[in-house]
């Protein structure tokens, strides 16, 4: 559970802030069944991180898992520096067990963003935590009286090392493992009367906001699950949205129930002004991939419905609420909020488009290379002890990487060198798949132009229909299935970028794909000594 954030101890202009983070396993038992977790400091989630707009952060990590790590600040830039973006062998050579790792960057955003584990399964195993950028002149400041920090997450009671050699296997006829339950803010339910364990807490508790009659709350809403897509809504209070993915918007939008699919992010504005009562919060999860009874977990007695948090008005007596939910919308199911209506404070896109890239997203197709498409695959791998940003430093032809490498080089001049001052990059994703992906890009957010709405098959959608004045600007956006998503951003950031579906499923199966933006200017970037103190070669 997460405490009130205090605002931060005020000071003049930017500061160093330090933390120290040590990752460790440790037995906790979350919705009640006790497996090992993947934790830092113990804690699972992960400690919120803070920081103010301009701040530097110092984020000491000391692998003490027994394995290699590597930590991503999702949502983080990195800008000017791709060194410590966390992504093993494409920004980093992994942190050995019993290493540490200094993490060092200035952070020019302010919003709600997250930090997870980049190596292996560790992020469905619990290594993730939030990270939360203030601006103590963000103009909503005085549009609510106190913040909180809520996550929303899938949980499952085996762990990757047991769920990833069945999910790889090339005799899989399953699909994406079933979770057992869902937790918000780090806290689950499980029916202990169906496990098959002998250590269930049928007493597990419940996440439980208490909030003041006639105060208004911040909420920063994370959906840090491993592939799990949920409408979020809080009994008889609707909510107004204020910032998306690490971007304030303008005007707020209030809705009854948030879509948000895994990643992303939301900042909303309760207003406790009902009876003093207590109400559900509730986060129902939308499994987003059908199921065969070949599929990891396929008879989980995981609650869909309800998995449930209290909002608790102060002074309100114990009772279990006995709250009205809002009417389930199945047109919000593994969907994201409109990108239309979430127009961003003061930004608007970049109108001269240098580049279009189009990526094919299946499975298991091998990766095939052309001058303008690429085409997704489902064999990513990266070298682990030679990073793709350092063998381009060192010289190497950003079109000799091997094929499972899935890289897709791009710099200042399109192959029909069109210069513009402000020149951007539309990315055409579309999913050749029956089923949604999150995808999310490092180095970059991004504006919505196009979202595949009322799109069918896979030609590609008409740019007379794209929206060029006010999309969402966001870091992870929901691909539909057979169909195409279009997303457009600067072409300012030099450095290797991973884009891949958040849902960790997908990306341990190769859903994956490193941009090599701007590849002249990388070049003369230099290695930080420490950054390749842990490569082999
Ligand atoms: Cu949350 Cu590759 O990122
Ligand atoms: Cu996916």
């Amino acid at each position: 559970m997460f405490k009130i954030l205090k605002p931060l101890p005020s000071s003049n202009g930017p500061v160093t802030r330090c933390y120290n983070l040590e990752l460790v396993i440790k037995e906790l038992a979350p919705d009640g069944v006790k497996r090992p977790v993947w934790t830092v400091n113990k804690q699972y989630p992960a400690p919120i991180i803070q920081a103010n707009y301009g701040d530097r952060l110092l984020i000491n990590v000391t692998n003490k898992l027994g394995e290699p790590s590597t930590i991503h600040w999702h949502g983080i830039f990195q800008t000017g520096t791709n060194f410590y973006d966390g992504v093993p062998g494409v920004t980093q050579c992994p942190i050995p067990n019993l290493q540490n790792f200094l993490y060092n960057f200035t952070v020019n955003q302010y919003g709600t963003f997250w930090y997870h584990s980049h190596f292996a399964g560790q992020l469905a195993d619990g290594l993730k935590g939030p990270l939360i950028i203030h601006n103590p002149k963000d103009p909503y400041l005085k549009e609510y009286d106190f913040e909180y920090v809520l996550t929303l997450s899938d949980w499952y009671h085996m762990t990757s090392v047991d769920i990833h050699p069945i999910l790889l296997s090339p005799n899989y006829k399953g699909n994406d493992p079933i979770p057992n339950s869902g937790e918000i803010s780090g806290i689950g339910q499980f029916n202990c009367s169906t496990a098959s364990r002998d250590s269930c807490n049928p007493n597990n508790g419940i996440a439980t906001y208490t909030v003041k009659k006639g105060k208004k709350y911040r909420f920063r809403i994370i959906n840090i699950s491993a592939a799990t897509h949920f409408i979020f809504s809080i009994d008889e209070h609707p909510l107004t949205i204020i910032e998306v993915d690490g971007h304030l918007i303008k005007p707020p939008v209030t809705l009854n129930t948030i879509p948000i699919h895994t990643a992303q992010r939301y900042s909303i504005i309760l207003n406790a002004n009902k009876s003093i009562k207590n109400y559900y919060i509730r986060a129902k999860q939308t499994i987003c991939t059908p199921i065969n009874n070949q599929t990891i977990n396929y008879n989980s007695s995981v609650n869909y419905e309800n998995v449930m948090g209290i909002l608790k008005y102060e002074d309100a007596n114990v009772k279990a609420p006995a709250s009205k939910p809002y009417p389930f919308n199945a047109s919000e199911e593994c969907r994201d909020v409109n990108p239309n209506i979430l127009k961003p404070y003061d930004i608007k896109p970049p109108q001269c488009v240098t580049h279009n890239i189009r990526i094919m997203v299946s499975f298991g197709k091998l990766a095939t290379t052309g001058s303008i498409a690429f085409i997704d695959n489902s064999s990513f791998v990266a070298n682990a002890n030679y990073p793709t940003n350092r063998r381009i430093i060192n010289g190497i032809n950003t079109h000799t990487f091997p094929q499972y490498e899935n890289t897709y080089t791009y710099d200042r001049y399109s192959i029909n060198a069109i210069y513009c001052n402000d020149a951007a990059v539309d990315l055409y994703i579309t999913a050749n798949t029956s089923n949604s992906h999150p995808f999310h890009m490092h180095g970059h957010s991004f504006f919505v132009v196009y979202n595949g709405e009322n799109q069918t098959g896979l030609e590609l959608p008409d740019p007379s229909k794209f929206n060029l004045v006010n999309p969402a600007f966001r870091d992870t956006v929901t691909v539909l299935g057979n169909s195409t998503t279009v997303i457009r951003y600067r072409l300012d950031n030099p450095g290797v970028w991973l884009m891949h579906c958040h849902m960790h499923w997908h990306l341990i199966k190769g859903m994956a794909l490193q941009l090599i933006e701007l590849p002249s200017k990388i070049k003369n970037m230099t290695v930080p000594e420490d950054v390749f103190a842990f490569c082999a070669s």
